[in-house]
């Protein structure tokens, strides 16, 4: 008989050892996790007694009370698992290190930073007593109006798939010591597809298009190693996602074959009902949702009395149920949680030096150059005072972005805004900066107009700090127009007029339609949400102490009305994304982003020009030159074209991206592997095969600037 509190038995037979002793109250506690914050402490407690499998937001003190009553006063002491929403960087302590957002950190399209930011964050988190993080989105921006466009990694399934995929290897990191948490590859599938934009909605995708590009992303976290997923709010196609048993049993379970468990998104069992409207009552919706693959149920609280009553009746499968408290029981396991439950990693590691380095190195990659004229890096000669202008220059929320829970409020030492961060650094060179709001974010009116040109003109430049806000971003928050809202603009025609020269900084959670500012700005410098130290590393950019590297995840739409625009999109016959009243393709392209330097590529070659399955990778290399006076990092990236299928092709797709440092000068070989794997296609059939025939390699700076073009064959 195996004990399954004896650590020397795997995960696998310990977890089968306790399920076999389990009641079915037992079992569907398992299955449950609740939300602290809607219920009284006494009520928590009595859940735990009840062997509750999780909660969701209650950490420090209160998450150990409840470990404490799950482990000694439940007959199986089955130790709780406690989650949260650490998205960029545990916001709810208010002492903890705040990263860029995913989309603000997909700019720097570094793999290895990923890694360390979930290493850092996962440290902090488990610091709290948590176990777990709803992190990362896998989700796929495309349509910019949705409210989560900050949430995701942009627009790109290789690009999303790739730095997803590491971030999830930094959380879990094989769950080595009390530094390691379970992260959750969210939200299961499309969500981002929702129609018109709009937030939860139904996405009208077929299962051919989601094969090809939104479960390559999951794919890619499977991989990884991911332990859980989160079933999103959405229907695909008339389904409830959280009743999608094709999509979430058939396709993310057993063929995908994730090794961990589904979570349900936030009472997504109570919106069968309330809101989708498939079921009527809440034996009828548990029971879908189990039958579905949805393996722990988040925050409805009625699951458990109707699912027990649907094992009584023998109306739901048991097979199921013990698949699914199998899972959570094995992830237990595989985390360590029965031998250390609470265990935490020394506290003094919350937003130390190292964790704060990290941060500083990942922002100073997250920032896009998208205009400069010549007036960046700032000459501190030449300029003696710089007007701060703008409603975001001083407002840390903003800067922040979603998910900061109040962050801003916080007491983290390195919290920079923007207009301190300028200060700081100005300061050094003896230049004066003054600050002036000069408008809203959203609320009209121009009173603040004329104290904001009086300094513009008294000075040598502006610095104008614009965007949005989190009332602008995030659930619900979904937008139909995309200007920068209320007088901002007003404020930049009038603060033109000076003739001073302006720099735009963007402090925004989503791609805005910036048309006038492209033409009218001199410099614009793209920061999205840059987290605690954005001010600063903003600061070292504009006076040329760091050189911008990093590049667009997203296409930025010239206007609302062009949304969708992504560039990898399907070939058509009346001219590729032409509208009679706008120029042709985004304001600013996937994968470009200006640096203070140059570069120049040549020498693109590959490992075969002909190819089978059986190759299984081919490796193309190039070189890239710094050909400018000053040191820099250029993103190089790899697309391929695949020419003729059976299906129509994407113009083209990212395969592959390497951040290559250069000195002035200096010329280095950047090698990309192509797995053949990602050269196949999803047929009319629904297989995935490799067709025959060619592919164009291209290499270049962007998606839009590919010099160098080659062709392989698959034979
Ligand atoms: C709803 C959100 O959609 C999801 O992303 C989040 O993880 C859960 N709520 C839990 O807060």
């Amino acid at each position: 008989m195996i004990d399954y509190k004896d650590p020397k038995y795997t995960s696998t037979e310990r977890a089968n050892a306790l399920l076999s002793l389990m009641t079915n109250e037992e079992k569907v506690g398992q299955m449950m996790q609740l939300a602290y914050k809607f219920m009284t402490r006494e009520e928590a407690l009595e859940w735990a007694k009840k062997g509750l499998g999780s909660y969701l937001h209650v950490l420090g003190d209160n998450a150990d009370e409840l470990q404490r009553t799950a482990i000694n006063e439940t007959r199986l002491g089955i130790p709780i698992i406690f989650g949260i929403d650490c998205i960029h960087g545990h916001a709810l302590n208010e002492y903890a290190t705040v990263f860029p957002t995913q989309l603000a950190m997909a700019q720097s399209f570094d793999r290895e930073a990923m890694r360390k930011c979930g290493r850092v964050s996962a440290t902090e988190v488990r610091c709290d007593s948590l176990h777990w993080t709803f992190s990362p989105v896998f989700c796929i921006g495309r349509d910019t109006r949705w409210g989560r466009i900050n949430e995701t990694f942009g627009e790109d399934p290789y690009l999303i798939g790739e730095l997803g995929a590491a971030i999830v290897d930094g959380y879990q990191n094989n769950f080595v010591d009390n530094t390691c948490i379970m992260a959750c590859a969210k939200h299961y599938i499309a969500y981002g597809e929702s129609i018109g934009g709009r937030d939860a909605y139904d996405s009208m995708v077929s299962e051919r298009m989601i094969r090809e590009t939104f479960l390559p992303p999951f794919e890619k976290a499977a991989k990884a190693g991911c332990k859980t997923y989160m079933t999103g709010y959405q229907s695909v196609d008339g389904v409830p996602m959280n009743s999608n048993r094709r999509l979430l049993r058939e396709v993310l379970k057993e063929e995908v074959g994730v090794d961990g468990f589904i979570i349900t998104d936030w009472a997504n069992v109570r919106s069968l009902i309330d809101n989708q409207k498939v079921c009527d009552n809440f034996e009828d919706a548990s029971r879908v949702s189990i039958d579905a693959g949805n393996d722990m149920i988040m925050q409805t609280e009625e699951f458990y009395d109707a699912t027990l009553k649907l094992i009584e009746n023998g109306q739901v499968d048991m097979k199921h149920i013990d698949d699914s408290v199998f899972r959570i029981l094995k992830a237990k396991f595989d985390m360590g949680l029965f031998e250390h439950p609470f265990e935490k990693p020394d506290r003094s590691k919350i937003c130390c030096d190292e964790h704060v380095e990290v941060d500083l190195e990942v922002t100073r990659e997250s920032m896009t150059l998208l205009k400069n004229d010549g007036i960046l890096p700032i000459n501190t000669k030449k300029v003696r005072k710089i007007a701060v202008i703008g409603p975001n220059a001083d407002d840390l929320e903003a800067q922040y972005g979603d998910w900061s829970c109040g962050a801003a409020n916080g007491h983290r030492k390195p919290a920079t805004s923007m207009l301190k961060g300028i200060k700081k650094r100005a300061k050094k060179d003896g230049i004066e900066v003054v600050y002036k709001k000069g408008c809203d974010i959203e609320k009209p009116g121009k009173r603040g107009f004329n104290a904001a040109i009086k300094a513009a003109k008294e000075s040598d430049l502006i610095i104008a700090v614009m965007g949005d806000y989190i009332e602008l971003n995030g659930e619900y928050k979904s937008r139909a127009t995309l200007d920068l809202p209320g007088e901002q603009t007003a404020l930049l025609i009038e603060l033109k007029k000076t003739k001073k020269p302006i720099v735009l900084v963007m402090v925004n959670g989503k791609p805005l339609c910036i048309n006038w500012e492209a033409e009218n700005m001199n410099a614009i410098l793209e920061t999205f949400n840059s987290g605690m130290v954005g001010g600063t590393v903003a600061a070292e950019i504009l006076f040329g102490d760091v050189n911008p590297s990093g590049k667009l995840p997203i296409s930025f739409p010239r206007t609302a009305g062009q949304v969708p625009v992504y560039y990898n999109y399907l070939p058509g016959w009346h001219g590729d994304n032409k509208y009679k009243d706008i120029e042709e393709g985004p304001l600013y392209p996937f994968g470009f982003g200006l640096s203070y330097t140059t570069f120049e590529y040549s020498n693109l070659s590959v490992s075969k020009t002909e190819f089978t399955e059986a190759d299984g990778e081919i490796i193309v290399t190039a070189k890239i030159k710094n050909t400018g006076k000053v040191k820099g990092t250029e993103i190089a990236q790899m697309y391929i074209h695949d020419v003729v299928g059976t299906v129509m092709r994407p113009i083209l797709e990212l395969k592959g991206f390497e951040r290559v440092e250069l000195d002035a000068g200096e010329e280095k070989t950047v090698s990309f592997t192509l797995p053949v794997e990602e050269l196949k296609v999803v047929e009319q059939n629904l297989e995935r095969v490799l067709e025959k025939g060619d592919f164009e390699i291209m290499v270049g700076g962007s998606s839009v600037d590919l010099p160098l073009i080659t062709t392989i064959k698959a034979v």
